[in-house]
């Protein structure tokens, strides 16, 4: 088998978790303990100088290279051109991308010191595999220190349509990047679509049937690789959080009243402040939700609180918490418990196999693992609803089961979220089979196997 290289911003050293890696690194993780090999990136940490050394640390079949961040990269890439630039144009928010020539020149430069301490690491039967948005550029920068080896890239962000994509300065490059690859993956169909047009209408690049993409003189695969969990994973530790104290307290303080919840980084992509004000227009429209003290738990750990952006929003959200329960708390009954902390893993499949709806309610999302962990999570012979945003990438594969809302539309929010507290029990283990199928069938193992085999086939020049 040849060994996998993993690239990502961060890396998440097994043992020493970082707060808010996400989805990304646990699909990582499961990716590279199956198969074994090196994961690198950058460590977490930054400092005036550094004295740019990769650490290296192994862990059973995987080894963890990481590098510090001098501050000014870390403004610059991270916080400037990755977070301020791409990710507000992704995710169709150019009200908030901001933009500036040394951050895009830091992000340039970021990539390239990647590729430089990454080449003398690499074996000559490697398979390369880079993930997301902070580093579309790295395939260029090897392919100039003339590494031959195949080179996959897996957005795990949306991909916006050319009309959102073209207003944001560079995105000529990033494309031009992009084309480098020999694979190109996307979480949808959506996305791929999305970058197909680019590429015919920007480029002038051509889209064969088979997934071929010739543009900038080169040829690569580019598909629809959707992210799934490991079921059996999360089903085995959502067990095991009957041993979990917090768990059970969670559940002890309901005193059985009915809750809803929500995990999210809190980010504005993740469309939160509608949902507190669709909880608010549910409570304000049924008394009865009221009288059953129906409880909302949102957990939202900060992130990215160094861009303003970010900052703005935790405040605004803290005072809409902060107004809706002043406005229905009781003696006894606080509406919504909003927490700017996470929980470790078995505690929150703990909380979702307590709740009777899931909300997850992006207002654009790649994929969201947290739909389909939520699904995993629940008793097969009680189980909760999921209301899922129209806009998250997993509802491409759970629409028809799930309540499928549109997240900008806080009243249909609200009904989906009556409707599934009132749901019977029979409609509910149907829809709940109907979504373990597809988690099942498109697992976390179905997208490593189906991506890395994608890039086993490279180079795709014959074509
Ligand atoms: O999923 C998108 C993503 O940006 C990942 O790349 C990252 O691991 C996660 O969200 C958390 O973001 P950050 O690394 O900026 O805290």
């Amino acid at each position: 088998m040849r060994r996998l290289v993993v690239v990502s911003n961060r890396v998440e050293v097994a043992g020493k978790k970082q707060a808010g890696a996400g989805g990304l690194a646990v699909s990582i993780q499961s990716a590279l303990e199956a198969h074994g090999g090196l994961w690198f990136g950058w460590s977490g940490e930054h400092a005036a100088k550094t004295s740019g050394r990769v650490k290296t640390h192994s862990v059973e079949n995987v080894t963890y290279a990481t590098l510090d961040l001098s501050t000014k990269d870390y403004d610059q890439y991270y916080l400037g051109y990755a977070n301020r630039a791409i990710w507000p144009a992704f995710h169709y928010r150019l009200d908030r991308m901001k933009f500036h020539r040394e951050d895009y020149e830091g992000y340039q430069r970021v990539n390239a010191r990647f590729a430089e301490k990454l080449v003398p690491m690499l074996q000559d039967d490697d398979l390369i595999w880079i993930h997301d948005f902070h580093l579309i550029p790295l395939a260029s920068e090897l392919r100039r220190r003339s590494v031959k080896q195949p080179i996959g890239f897996f957005l795990h962000i949306p991909f916006p349509v050319p009309e959102i994509l073209t207003a944001l300065p560079g995105h000529q490059e990033l494309v031009k990047e992009l084309c480098a690859y020999d694979v190109v993956g996307f979480q949808t169909e959506i996305d791929l679509h999305a970058f197909h047009s680019y590429i015919e209408r920007e480029v002038q690049g051509q889209v064969l049937s088979n997934g071929i993409v010739k543009a900038n003189g080169h040829s690569f695969f580019a598909g629809a690789f959707p992210v799934g969990i490991y079921v059996e994973n999360v089903s085995a530790l959502t067990k095991d959080s009957k041993n979990s104290a917090t768990a059970k307290k969670m559940a002890e303080s309901l005193h059985e009243r009915p809750m809803i919840i929500g995990v999210d980084r809190l980010d504005y992509s993740k469309g939160i402040m509608a949902r507190f004000h669709a909880f608010e227009h549910l409570l304000e429209a049924s008394p009865e939700l009221q009288e059953k003290c129906l409880t909302l738990i949102q957990i939202a750990p900060l992130s990215r609180s160094k861009v303003k952006e970010y900052r703005e929003l935790r405040e605004s959200i803290s005072t809409a918490a902060g107004r809706i329960n002043g406005r229905f708390s009781e003696y006894n009954w606080v509406p919504i418990r909003y927490i700017n902390h996470g929980f470790k893993r078995r505690t929150v499949l703990g909380f979702f196999r307590a709740s009777q709806v899931g909300l997850v309610t992006p207002l654009r999302d790649g994929m969201n693992l947290v739909a389909k962990e939520y699904v995993a999570a629940q008793d097969p012979e009680n189980p909760g609803v999921l209301v899922l945003s129209k806009f998250a990438g997993a509802a491409h594969e759970l629409d028809g089961h799930s309540l499928t809302v549109n997240p900008y539309n806080t009243e249909e929010i609200a009904d989906a979220m009556k409707q599934a507290l009132a749901m019977p029990l029979d409609e509910r283990k149907t829809r709940w089979s109907g979504m373990m199928k597809t988690l099942r069938r498109n697992d976390i193992t179905a997208w490593r196997e189906k991506f890395i085999g994608a890039l086993q086939e490279a180079p795709y020049s014959a074509y």
